[in-house]
């Protein structure tokens, strides 16, 4: 049925059917990038935790795969992590045949509705044939409940010690803060530090955190700490923050308390990264849940909920001294390109998969309007110094009220180059090849039609995609 599936994206990744929220356990090994997701199979409300999986070669193909991880009398399994771990420390498999372990948190429903504190814990599973199967370890949990609420997200990764031996370090949101543990094997944990009370944003709950090591423009090492707040993002309700620093002693120390976000729309969140990707591949690869937890349970799609965001490769640039964190499409996305055709002014549009790149000659305003027959509208501009995706007419919005609105963001630096995807139900938005970055759900009642362009804008060219 067509109008079941109407907005069905082209190129995103979504469920089959049923409920989906974050990515979780994403890793790369032999030759396929492996996303498990937050999943209810039986509803498109949220509700027990599965982890869903599917597989892919080239990130933008993928194969669903059976759900991986299924609730136990511990409890639903919440997000986290999984890691390839190469030299068998956990004993799980062998060198030969590495085992893939799975660290997620279990949520005691029975806890919770009894009025106890502890119902979080952290459990482990394993596989020895490339995740198809999963194995509970039976002395979970691994990490038991200190007396603290909300205690989950595990996202465990190999560092180094202060004396350069591999360690696993789990980075975990409790509440208000993040907590490190480190591990020789996986299995026994020990606390190491803790980072976050009273800097960066707190409107809300801290959740699915990820440690990540990168390199500066120059080359120098520098650690990023993502972390996802529910609500107090910048545009209400969910989105992704971080911090740039060092991690020393198994603790991490920003290099300043500036709050940053990792996009500025109101539609990634709870996004982290790939873990195993191979050294000659040298690229950080994280995906997001599109969508906000203000109204997911209500967006109007029928058989499945929620899509995830392209997947972005992430680095750090330096603007006027200071270290940011941007993120540009994964290159297989080109992979989508259809060719491509030049236009100026305006330009219909050729389906509703389209990637739209233009440049911006001397001034630093633009606007963009995207449309259809019906005179629903997105309109992306930057005047005065933010950068907008205006949703205020992009269709149906009536399942919430805080749907219909302008979000901008600031952008003190010139805005050169402007590249856009849409799909079905979605506009992505990268300035500068991903210095600012927004990410916006929009559900058209028709299929946008058409593109109009302010006339600074040059070089303007339309990429029709299909899979
Ligand atoms: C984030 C989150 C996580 C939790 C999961 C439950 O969106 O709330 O903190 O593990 O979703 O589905």
């Amino acid at each position: 049925d067509d109008s079941i599936e109407k907005f069905r994206p082209v190129y995103h990744f979504t469920p089959e059917e049923a409920w989906m929220n974050d990515p979780n356990g994403m890793f790369f090994y032999e030759d396929e990038y492996h996303l498990f997701y937050q999943h209810y199979p039986d509803s498109t409300i949220w509700g027990p935790m599965h982890w869903g999986h599917a597989v892919s070669k080239d990130l933008v193909n993928w194969e669903h795969l059976p759900i991986a991880i299924e609730p136990d009398s511990l409890g639903y399994i919440f997000s986290g992590s999984a890691v390839v771990d190469l030299e068998n420390t956990s004993g799980f498999g062998s060198k030969e045949n590495p085992p893939i372990v799975a660290i997620y948190t279990y949520h005691d429903p029975v806890g919770e509705r009894n009025g106890e504190i502890d119902f979080q814990t952290q459990g482990i599973a394993y596989s020895l044939d490339k995740g198809r199967t999963w194995t509970k370890y039976e002395g979970n949990p691994v990490l038991k409940n200190p007396g603290i609420k909300d205690f989950r997200d595990p996202k465990v990764s190999l560092q180094k010690d202060d004396a350069g031996n591999p360690i696993w370090v789990m980075t975990l949101a409790v509440a208000d803060h993040i907590e490190f543990f480190s591990s020789e094997d996986l299995i026994h944990w020990k606390k190491s530090g803790e980072f976050g009370k009273g800097i960066g944003a707190h409107g809300g709950v801290w959740e699915c955190p990820d440690l990540i090591l990168m390199k500066t423009p120059s080359g120098e090492d520098k650690y990023v700490l993502l972390v996802s707040i529910n609500p107090g993002g910048p545009q209400k309700g969910s989105a992704t923050q971080y911090f740039i620093g060092n991690f020393n002693n198994g603790t991490f120390t920003p290099d300043d308390t500036m709050i940053r976000w990792m996009d500025y729309g109101p539609d990634n969140y709870a996004g982290v990264t790939w873990s195993n990707i191979p050294s000659s591949q040298n690229r950080t690869l994280m995906i997001g849940w599109m969508s906000n937890w203000l109204y997911a349970n209500q967006v109007p799609t029928e058989k499945w909920r929620s899509a995830m965001t392209i997947p972005r490769e992430l680095s750090l640039f330096d603007i006027d001294g200071t270290l940011l964190l941007k993120s540009v499409p994964a290159e297989e996305l080109a992979k989508l390109e259809q060719g491509w055709y030049e236009f100026s002014e305006s330009s219909n549009l050729p389906g509703i998969a389209v990637e739209l790149k233009a440049e911006l000659k001397d001034q630093d305003e633009f606007s963009i309007k995207i449309s259809n027959e019906l005179g629903e509208q997105i309109i992306i501009s930057k005047e005065f110094g933010l950068v907008s995706i205006d949703r205020s007419q992009s269709g149906i919005s009536n399942f919430n009220s805080d749907f219909a609105t302008i979000h901008s963001a600031p952008m003190s630096w010139k805005a050169e180059k402007i590249q856009i995807f849409l799909d079905a139900h979605s506009v992505e938005l990268f300035v500068n090849e991903g210095e600012l970055v927004m990410t916006s759900n929009v559900f058209p009642n028709s299929p946008w039609k058409k593109v109009e362009l302010s006339e600074n804008l040059k070089n303007a060219k339309l990429f029709p995609l299909e899979k």
